[in-house]
């Protein structure tokens, strides 16, 4: 294996100051450097990955044993080893499957869940089971990091398709999130899910407990307004919400993973049963191509060699993930967590450094909004940043029609620039012009080059359809798992958070004046001294 990374890290110093476009002189090579599954094509030729290079690549895949470690996956073996647990968000995607964990067919519990929860969501928007003021017309749905992400990101991407009650997603700590929320709701008919697969985190837990206070000064129960989603029941029960209430899942739903399960209840009641089962049936089809589909041909495969040669051979230590889609403006922070909770590991599985940066930094923000930001810098910065477009051919407003044209024109003008850059002469003939001339004309000319040559892919699809979310999303999840089974890291804990909850855990009782901070450092004491100073004054 050593072998195969020392000949990508050979052919990187090979191909590095060939330009991205000469690869066009090939006219087969969009068509050779791209992949669909179904109606979503993905294209990867605007890289500088050439056939030497992903022969290489798919190498690689191979000799760190991909598919056997993608079976062991999707047939309930033990993959999160630091946690001893199976790794089996697909199998909530594939309720009519069959899988077994410690000797336990595990998909009995799993579907009567789900059709708990497709009852509970037809009594919802049908009114059958209303608040203390009538019928539902408001959720709230309190969690944070994947109990928050995913259906609020989901939430809002699928908007043309919601016709249940208006779903709010509440996360952070700070107070104004939920004041703010919380602030022209009627309590009567607002129904509050509290997801929470540990029913622990402080941020949720605090949440819950403003929202029933809220709750409880104009409605006489306010439990019975209350859903939780979490798979400990004994501390569901202690908050007060009935067995009946409660939508269990089990500890093989990895919290990032976890929106096709009992924690996108609010995306069911926004869209539907139906609608949710085309989000679960969009996941379980890019399973079966992940699967199923050669590694050549494979999205996820590619869509993660394309992240390894960009972020642990060409060593890009970030990438963009650019929709041009205002509805999946959530889909940046939702990788963030996908991709960066994930792989974002300093430790191999066997508990050694690894040789290479793992998980790159993901960032993004929708086009064209970015355009106006941060473009500047993808063209013209001295750092490379690979790009990952994503847009539809179509919208969901056909009298908008124009907007859209100009949408896609974007998103396929941004990429073009991207490879193509513009040269030093280009600019000069545009300086010239622009009216300048002689020493002037050249040093305005150098402002107006584009060094060119950045990479980047686009994933294009027909429509942003309930099961076009769910295929996208699977994808990306494949994609995070090829990358980490390659870097020989478990991808699937998290243990990089505890640190930082301990330590508040310790400092909240200081900042409130019960303990002294014994042992903080000097920083961390002078900036409780100052909060301890402005609640004096
Ligand atoms: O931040 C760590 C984390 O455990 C995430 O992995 C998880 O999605 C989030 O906290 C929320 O956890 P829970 O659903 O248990 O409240």
């Amino acid at each position: 294996m050593d072998r195969i990374w020392e000949a990508l890290d050979v052919r990187a110093r090979a191909v590095a100051d060939r330009p991205i476009s000469a690869l066009f002189d090939d006219p087969g090579r969009a068509a050779a450097f791209s992949a669909r599954e179904g109606d979503m094509l993905f294209d990867y030729s605007k890289t500088n990955i050439d056939a030497e290079t992903l022969d290489l690549l798919l190498n690689l895949a191979e000799a760190v044993g991909l598919a056997a470690r993608r079976e062991a996956m999707f047939t309930g073996a033990k993959i999160n080893e630091t946690e001893g647990r199976a790794v089996l968000h697909t199998a909530l995607r594939n309720p009519a499957g069959s899988v077994q964990v410690d000797g336990r067919d595990v998909m009995p519990e799993l579907r009567a869940t789900l059709v708990r929860m497709r009852a509970f969501a037809e009594m919802v928007r049908g009114g059958q089971f209303a608040g203390q003021g009538g019928a539902i017309t408001d959720v709230v749905n309190i969690g944070i990091g994947g109990s928050d992400l995913g259906p609020a990101m989901a939430v809002q991407a699928l908007a043309p398709y919601h016709d249940g009650p208006r779903c709010h997603f509440v996360s952070n700590v700070d107070g104004a999130h939920v004041a703010d929320t919380l602030k022209g709701l009627n309590p009567e008919t607002t129904l509050v899910i509290v997801a929470s697969k540990t029913f622990t985190t402080i941020e949720t837990m605090t949440n819950a407990a403003t929202a029933r206070d809220w709750m409880a000064g104009r409605v006489a129960d306010p439990a019975a307004q209350f859903v939780a989603l979490s798979s400990a029941q004994e501390r569901t029960a202690a908050f007060g919400i009935p067995a009946e209430r409660v939508f269990g899942f089990e500890d093989w739903v990895g919290g990032r993973y976890s929106v096709w399960g009992p924690i996108g209840l609010s995306l069911m009641l926004a869209i539907g049963p139906d609608r949710f089962d085309d989000f679960l049936s969009g996941g379980a089809a890019m399973d079966a191509h992940f699967r199923s589909a050669p590694p050549g041909g494979n999205l996820p495969v590619l869509l993660a060699l394309v992240g390894i040669w960009h972020a642990q051979v060409l060593g890009h230590p970030t990438r963009a993930v650019l929709p041009y889609d205002q509805r999946l403006a959530r889909l940046p922070a939702y990788l963030q967590q996908l991709e960066m909770e994930s792989n974002g590991k300093g430790v191999t599985m066997e508990g050694t450094s690894p040789l290479r940066p793992t998980g790159p930094v993901v960032w993004g923000e929708p086009g064209t909004n970015g355009q106006h930001a941060f473009y500047q810098l993808l063209h013209q910065g001295m750092q490379v940043v690979p790009c990952e477009f994503l847009v539809a051919a179509r919208g969901h407003e056909p009298e908008l029609a124009h907007h859209h044209r100009l949408l896609l024109a974007n998103a396929l003008a941004q990429s073009a620039a991207l490879m193509r850059g513009r040269s030093l002469d280009e600019a000069r003939a545009i300086a010239a012009r622009a009216g300048f001339t002689g020493a002037e004309l050249d040093r305005q000319a150098h402002h107006r080059v584009f060094p060119g040559n950045r990479p980047s892919t686009t994933l294009i699809y027909p429509q942003l359809t309930p099961q076009m979310l769910g295929g996208i999303v699977a994808l990306y999840e494949h994609r995070v798992f090829v990358e980490g089974v390659i870097l020989g890291i478990n991808s699937f804990d998290q243990w990089g958070v505890e640190l930082g909850k301990e330590l508040a855990t310790a400092l909240a009782p200081v900042l409130a004046g019960e303990c002294a901070g014994g042992g903080l450092d000097g920083s961390t004491r002078a900036l409780v001294a100052f909060v301890a100073g402005q609640a004096e004054s």
